[in-house]
């Protein structure tokens, strides 16, 4: 082979091992408010975390969490600087009205700082209106319990509608399967595996969204919800099991995203399904600091599972991995965006990938599994910037993964 051969054979194969992205296709990243802003005295999870309510015992308060509310500037400009272009944050319902009836006009105008801190770095923002946690009023009228539940939520999400007024992507409810399992004080946050949802509280959080979509529509945004999505996985003789698994706990929520703008996806894990439910994970996988298995190709298979039931454009709104090992983040973030550019290959509309997350932040009763491309100290709060940060930052500018 001469020379030349050999440079158009290397050329060839970059080529081919390049992976292009469409045009505009939105790269960033993730949080939610209660998990980085530190202080959410108001909301139903800091009562529980220190003890007023009963149920889902913590290993470690949010507290302070990572100052996210004080230190947003810093947080989006890094993200900015790394060559990201969109930013999803929660705006949080027990700050915006902390008392029944009450809204907040200090905390609606945060939030508007919030989404013009974005807009000046050039910053897509995407807004989630519920991200798990509710004032804690709320919860003492029952919560999502309570047939007075969605006109609440939809009360909420009008006061709330000056901070949309720079904004295109709304996200309505944070993973509703989720919240719909949370509204159960006997089940807490389940720390592997899905239960399926409480049936009146499914249809109150698809009431509670509509209403959400109809409002934020009206104020010229795109709507949508993110569905956390498992990767069901049959082994063979069990693809019944799995179906019926994946309709109470995946498939209802990604059936209500029909007519929405867009619709995301949250994937981590995958869940195998045998005869009689889920298999454990065999003891040679390898496991994240979740617990979860390391399965990078899950968001795949929730993209085309969302794409298929609810026919809408796909952001990928979650997607990350909890390690204390950033090159494995890289890699598990590299097997992540191969899927999900299978999926576009294969004629998914696919808009976006929001990692998971920015910045370490508090796993819902624990800091301990860190899923940020920003690691911050305990004491000083100072953000120290882990190489996966610059590595997704390049492959943003590039639009492609090489
Ligand atoms: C989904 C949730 O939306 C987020 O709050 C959580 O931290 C991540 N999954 C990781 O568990």
């Amino acid at each position: 082979m001469t020379e030349a051969d050999a440079a158009a054979s290397a050329s060839q194969r970059e080529d081919n091992e390049r992976m292009d992205f469409p045009e505009d296709f939105l790269w960033g990243a993730s949080t939610a408010a209660h998990q980085i802003e530190g202080g959410n005295v108001n909301s139903d999870w800091w009562q529980r975390e220190w003890g007023h309510l009963p149920g889902a015992p913590v290993e470690t308060p949010s507290g302070d969490a990572a100052d996210s509310y004080h230190r947003f500037g810093e947080d989006m400009a890094l993200l900015a600087d790394a060559g990201l272009t969109a930013y999803r944050f929660s705006i949080e319902w027990a700050r915006i009205e902390p008392e029944d009836g009450f809204v907040s006009r200090a905390a609606i105008d945060h939030y508007r700082r919030m989404v013009a801190t974005a807009r000046s770095l050039g910053l897509e923002p995407m807004v989630t209106l519920h991200h798990f946690t509710n004032p804690a009023w709320f919860a003492r009228r029952g919560g999502w319990n309570s047939d007075a539940a969605a006109s609440r939520f939809e009360r909420y999400v009008e006061a709330a509608l000056p901070v949309l007024e720079d904004v295109d992507l709304v996200c309505t409810i944070n993973e509703p399967n989720m919240v719909s399992v949370l509204a159960d004080p006997d089940i807490g946050f389940p720390s592997v595996g899905l239960p399926p949802g409480v049936p009146a509280v499914t249809d109150r959080l698809i009431d509670a969204h509509r209403r959400a979509v109809h409002l934020v529509r009206g104020a010229g945004c795109r709507a949508g919800w993110s569905v956390a999505t498992q990767a069901y996985q049959p082994v063979e003789g069990a693809e019944d099991v799995a179906t019926e698994y994946g309709s109470s706990r995946e498939d209802v929520f990604l059936d209500a995203a029909r007519g929405d703008d867009w619709v995301g996806v949250q994937a981590y894990t995958r869940t195998r399904i045998g005869p009689d439910g889920p298999l454990a994970i065999p003891d040679d996988a390898e496991r994240t600091l979740t617990g979860w298995e390391y399965y990078p190709p899950a968001v795949g298979d929730g993209i085309r599972n969302a794409w298929a039931r609810a026919g809408a454009p796909v952001i990928i709104t979650e997607n990350g991995i909890a390690t204390a090992d950033d090159q494995r983040r890289i890699d598990y973030t590299r097997g992540a965006l191969t899927s999900v550019h299978a999926c576009i290959e294969e004629g998914v509309d696919v808009r976006g990938y929001l990692h998971w997350s920015l910045l370490d932040n508090y796993e819902w009763g624990s800091f301990r599994p860190t899923f940020g491309l920003i690691a911050w100290d305990a004491e000083s709060f100072e953000r120290h910037p882990k190489h996966s940060l610059a590595w997704l930052g390049d492959v943003a500018k590039a639009n492609a993964l090489r």
